[in-house]
């Protein structure tokens, strides 16, 4: 289309129906005011080509002329209705120039919130941080040896298999993953600190895995570690049952399982009791002598416990969510119900 938006001199012999193709052709492409000013005066104006050929008509014969003449008026009218309309939209459409629309009714601007993941973690390390819990992080992206080989996951584990664990494809190294559990920070933060330690470690953990109401392949864990002389299996059980009675009420009914992780020993599951049911929040168990050789500590010497719970799970419970996908779509619906 010309820049002219098709307005051009009158054509001899143009016809009625060649230029209503044309006028509507060219008013579609209009987008400004200016440009629909143009095309008025170029198809309706004075010396405009619609006026052109109703002028043309004198040179026709009689016959003729009262076809064309009757079409081109109706053509007239038809291309006056098409410019009244277009002209309301492109009003409507155009904001005030250097103004601002003080009839507008005033809107609350929308305030933003902390993620139910991020509420729930911080709940979490709170109610830990209060029993002498230190917070700290760790990387997502680890290697195979924090991973696995320093926590007694043996080589050829179930767990390493390219099924569950993301590899991060390198040319240089085979042995980058991204962090299945966070439990490659208890060997980090061993490895750089002495005892005492009581850490809780929040963070996003990837598995490679099809997703449903229950799973995901990306998730929040909470870990916890303490190390120390004398640390037994009591305090594991002291320090897990005052966390739920924080978060889930003074009430609440606690179980511990014998369960298997490679990295304790011994290994427990904790359960909590909800409507008649017993449910699973977190796995926990005695550090493993040799995860603490593997960090350097004398295993005669010190013990400790570690615990690793999901809170999107906790948060599901309490909150009475069906569906741990809905942490991660980003739908508001979800999102400002917390
Ligand atoms: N890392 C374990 C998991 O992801 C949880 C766990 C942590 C169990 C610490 C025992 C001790 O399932």
């Amino acid at each position: 289309m010309p820049k002219d938006h098709g307005v051009q001199a009158t054509q001899a012999g143009e016809s009625v129906e060649e230029l209503k193709i044309a006028a509507i052709t060219a008013l579609d492409s209009t987008e400004s005011g200016e440009q629909l000013e143009a095309w008025r005066v170029g198809f309706l104006g004075r010396k405009g080509r619609l006026t052109g050929l109703l002028r043309g008509l004198g040179s026709l014969d009689i016959e003729h002329r009262k076809v064309v003449g009757a079409a081109a008026n109706s053509l007239r009218g038809e291309l006056e209705a098409l410019y009244e309309e277009r002209s309301k939209q492109s009003k409507s459409s155009q904001a005030p120039v250097g103004s601002i629309d003080i009839t507008l009714p005033g809107r609350r601007p929308a305030l933003g919130g902390l993620h139910p993941s991020t509420q729930m973690i911080r709940e979490i390390t709170q109610a830990f941080n209060e029993m002498g819990f230190q917070t700290i992080e760790g990387p997502e992206v680890e290697l195979e040896k924090y991973n696995f080989d320093m926590l007694n996951i043996p080589a050829n584990h179930p767990a390493r298999d390219q099924w569950d664990t993301i590899w991060v494809d390198s040319d240089t190294h085979n042995d980058v993953l991204l962090r299945t559990h966070t439990s490659p920070m208890q060997a980090r933060t061993m490895e750089a600190n002495d005892p005492p330690i009581r850490v809780v470690v929040p963070g996003k953990c990837y598995r490679y895995e099809s997703t449903d109401a229950t799973h995901e392949w990306h998730f929040n864990q909470v870990e916890g570690l303490a190390v120390d002389e004398g640390i037994t299996f009591a305090d594991l059980k002291g320090t897990l049952y005052e966390f739920a009675r924080r978060i889930f009420g003074s009430q609440r009914k606690v179980r511990f399982r014998c369960d298997f992780f490679p990295f304790v020993e011994p290994g427990v599951d904790m359960s909590i009791e909800w409507n008649g049911n017993w449910i699973e929040i977190l796995g926990a168990g005695m550090v493993h002598p040799k995860v603490l050789e593997n960090a350097g500590y004398d295993s005669t010497k010190y013990t400790g416990f570690a615990f690793g719970m999901g809170p999107e799970r906790i948060s599901m419970l309490r909150n009475e969510i069906t569906d741990i996908r809905h942490f991660f779509s980003n739908d508001l619906r979800f999102l400002t119900q917390f």
